[in-house]
């Protein structure tokens, strides 16, 4: 596990864009165990109450205009933290403001020409970008990258299972959140209600994993959807395969079973399985066990998770100790997920009962 140590000078100063659950509950624990590397100056919101009240727990300023932020000098990282739909615009002016370096909450895009444009203004502007997919940082997947040696060119299956509570769960016991937006009980009768479960799903959930099914599937552009489903309250069941690969993607977010977060690569000789801690929770990494013939290694649990791995690594590149990781390789996740996305909403409205005039539609 790496460690950074403190600079000589200041910590960096963050600045958040959005100051919701997913600052309040993750990304403030972590950084208060990072305080000799990063400081957190200034917390925008559209919410007033929230922006002043998120900022006074860490001493930093507060505005509701993104411009605050990037124009104060003392913010060198850019954390975008707000809804989905405002990432693209979000991430392509704290690109263009001249910032070290920016971290963008997981969807980072919405579709291939948000990601296309942003690929360009990264490019152009050398500022280096990190997408949220937390465990890509977690120190049990690096440790397993170490070692699992061909396994992602010979895997034959791929798992990825989340069972989790609702967010809100795991919010209330990391912090207070400070307003959180009214939730009512979905119509599963409503065929674009599902549409929008199964996108939400995918973009929202999935997309966690789906960086790492990518390094396991080297024909992933073949992707195919053989079934996919909604599962109630909210989760999905999906079925995939490439010529070489089947892939299972599966979760559900309720309130009675135990969290587990669990994915899995096998091939013939080979098997790795990776059990992530639940998101929110921030209590040590994922840890790994890989098997090839009769020997099993195991891999963690280290100190830190994906959640702090980010930060870590948001820091080095920002001080310029680490090479910025490549635009591409976000693009091509984020186009991974937008095909998987599209063909699983296709496929699963075209199993519901409200689908009479969309059936024989097929992924
Ligand atoms: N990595 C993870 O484990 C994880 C977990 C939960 C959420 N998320 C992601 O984090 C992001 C935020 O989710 P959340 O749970 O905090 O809930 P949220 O999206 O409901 O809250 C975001 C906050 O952004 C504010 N906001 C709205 N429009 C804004 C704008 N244009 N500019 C700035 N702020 C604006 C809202 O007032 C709210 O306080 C989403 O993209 C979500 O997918 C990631």
């Amino acid at each position: 596990m790496s460690h950074i140590a403190a600079p000589a000078g200041r910590p960096l100063g963050v600045g958040f864009l959005g100051g919701g659950p997913v600052t309040q509950a993750i990304h403030l624990p972590a950084l208060a165990r990072l305080k000799d590397i990063l400081e957190v100056r200034h917390v925008m919101d559209v919410d007033p109450g929230v922006a002043s009240s998120v900022a006074a727990r860490v001493g930093a300023a507060s505005s509701t205009s993104m411009a605050a932020v990037l124009e104060n000098p003392e913010v060198d990282i850019v954390a975008i933290c707000s809804p989905h739909q405002f990432h693209a615009e979000q991430v392509i002016a704290a690109c263009r403001a001249g910032k070290k370096a920016v971290l963008c909450e997981k969807p980072f895009a919405m579709n291939g020409d948000e990601a296309a444009r942003i690929a360009e203004v990264s490019a152009s502007t050398g500022v280096p970008i990190v997408v949220g997919a937390m465990h890509t940082f977690d120190p049990g997947w690096l440790a397993a990258e170490q070692h699992w040696g061909d396994l992602p060119a010979q895997a034959h299956t791929i798992r990825s299972s989340i069972v989790l509570p609702p967010n809100a769960r795991f919010e209330d016991f990391a912090t207070e959140i400070i307003t959180r937006p009214a939730t009512g009980t979905p119509d599963y009768s409503d065929i674009e209600v599902i549409k929008g479960m199964m996108q939400g799903g995918i973009m929202g959930l999935a997309i966690h994993d789906l960086p790492l099914v990518r390094r396991f599937t080297p024909d992933y552009d073949e992707i195919e959807v053989l079934q996919a489903r909604h599962v109630r309250p909210f989760g999905y069941a999906v079925s995939l395969r490439t010529p070489t690969r089947v892939i299972e993607l599966r979760a559900v977010m309720n309130n009675t079973w135990k969290p587990a977060w669990t994915f899995e690569a096998i091939s013939d000789d080979s098997a790795l399985r990776i059990d992530f801690t639940p998101s929110y929770v921030q209590a040590g990494s994922a840890v790994a066990t890989f098997s090839r013939g009769s020997e099993t290694t195991t891999f963690g649990p280290y100190g830190h998770n994906g959640y702090e791995g980010e930060w870590r690594e948001l820091a080095e590149l920002a001080r310029g100790t680490r090479r910025a990781p490549s635009a591409q390789a976000l693009i091509d996740d984020l186009t991974f997920a937008l095909a998987i996305s599209g063909a699983t909403v296709q496929n699963a409205a075209a199993g519901h009962p409200g689908a009479t005039q969309t059936a024989g539609a097929t992924a």
